[in-house]
């Protein structure tokens, strides 16, 4: 137990919602890495169950990991121009997209979470997209977890240890899935994991973690030169045993796609990295008139569902970083250990 995250190794495994759930979590602590629950997705009844397997299953330091965006306004206009967007590929899958409740879901991490969390007290508290409000803060705190989130420029980073963050995520543009970015909207404010990492550790004083792109022994070793104090590794685990990513995903994960990858709001309404598929070309990958995050997955999600059932990934969110050449298809106690090897 040597660094700030009290593991004997400096590697978090990224919390990725919808493709694990806690048994990549518990292989990753159990390799001496910080394994990752994501809890964006979950219900509270959920959430209950995975911490109650990991506190059965798991005796090493985990990060629990929350979204604290603001919960969004429906804007009817704008979601009857998306539904115009998104209405010829409905009609040519035969379906009817007004037959598709506008419905807001993923919580924003708030107190009925924080009262389950209380129980369990997660040693690690990670937040994407900022930080909760300052009392929320203050009782995740109360109970000695340690909180870090993710910054994607310098602003960021220096705005999340104004607000209690007790380590930074410096999240670079390589990095697969939703954009940590709260403070601009801007999308040229985004710059690269070796560029964003120094410019980070030399503005603030709490330990930085570098994220994007990391994807082996060499990457790893290259951060922690930098003078990152762990790294966040997510893509590079998407195809070991114990996550549940999807064969779509996966054989998009494996094939030249896994090349292309673009930022894109189509499945959210945040800015994303995705492996460029269908739906991406041809309205995307940015559209302007994509509801607020999260409303937009809500009818894309309905093509997505339809067409998987026959194996394509047209509609598909396929996060994944710009660099997948760590991907293997080993068990994650195997890839934490291997991400090490040069340390
Ligand atoms: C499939 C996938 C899902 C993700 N989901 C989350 C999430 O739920 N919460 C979060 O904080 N970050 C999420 N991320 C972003 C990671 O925290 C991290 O920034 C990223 O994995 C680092 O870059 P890399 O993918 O190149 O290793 C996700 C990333 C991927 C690839």
């Amino acid at each position: 137990m040597d660094n700030f995250l009290a593991t004997s190794l400096p590697i978090i495994q990224s919390p990725m919602a919808g493709v694990q759930n806690s048994t990549l979590t518990i292989a990753v602590s159990s390799a001496g890495g910080l394994g990752s629950l994501p809890c964006a997705l979950l219900s509270i009844e959920e959430l209950q169950i995975e911490l109650n397997v990991l506190a059965q299953n798991n005796n090493r330091p985990f990060n629990a990991n929350f979204f604290c965006h603001q919960p969004p306004k429906i804007n009817p206009e704008r979601e009857a121009k998306w539904r115009l967007e998104l209405k010829p590929f409905f009609t040519e899958l035969g379906m009817d997209i007004g037959n598709i409740p506008t419905e807001p879901n993923h919580q924003p991490f708030n107190h009925q979470m924080a009262d389950v969390l209380e129980v369990y007290k997660p040693p690690v508290i990670s937040f994407h997209f900022g930080l909760p409000s300052a009392d929320l803060v203050k009782r995740v705190k109360s109970w000695g977890s340690t909180i870090i989130s993710s910054a994607t420029t310098v602003a960021e980073a220096q705005w999340l240890e104004a607000n209690g963050a007790d380590a930074i995520i410096a999240q670079g543009l390589e990095a697969g899935g939703h954009r940590g970015m709260f403070l601009s909207e801007d999308l040229t404010t985004q710059i690269g994991t070796f560029s964003l990492l120094p410019q980070i550790i030399k503005k603030v004083r709490i330990p930085v973690i570098a994220a994007g792109g990391i994807s082996d022994a060499v990457s790893v070793s290259a951060a922690i030169s930098l003078g990152a104090s762990a790294v966040q590794v997510g893509t590079a685990y998407l195809l070991c045993t114990e996550t549940d990513t999807s064969q779509i995903h996966r054989a998009a994960i494996k094939s030249d796609a896994s090349h292309h990858t673009a930022i894109t709001n189509l499945f959210s309404g945040r800015p994303a990295r995705s492996i460029v598929n269908r739906v991406m070309t041809e309205i995307g990958p940015i559209n302007q008139n994509t509801p607020e995050f999260p409303l937009a997955l809500t009818a894309i999600r309905a093509l997505k569902k339809q067409t998987e059932i026959a194996g394509i990934g047209d509609f598909s969110s396929l996060w994944c970083g710009q660099n997948a050449t760590g991907c293997r298809e080993i068990s994650a106690s195997e890839m934490t250990r291997s991400l090490a090897t040069k340390l």
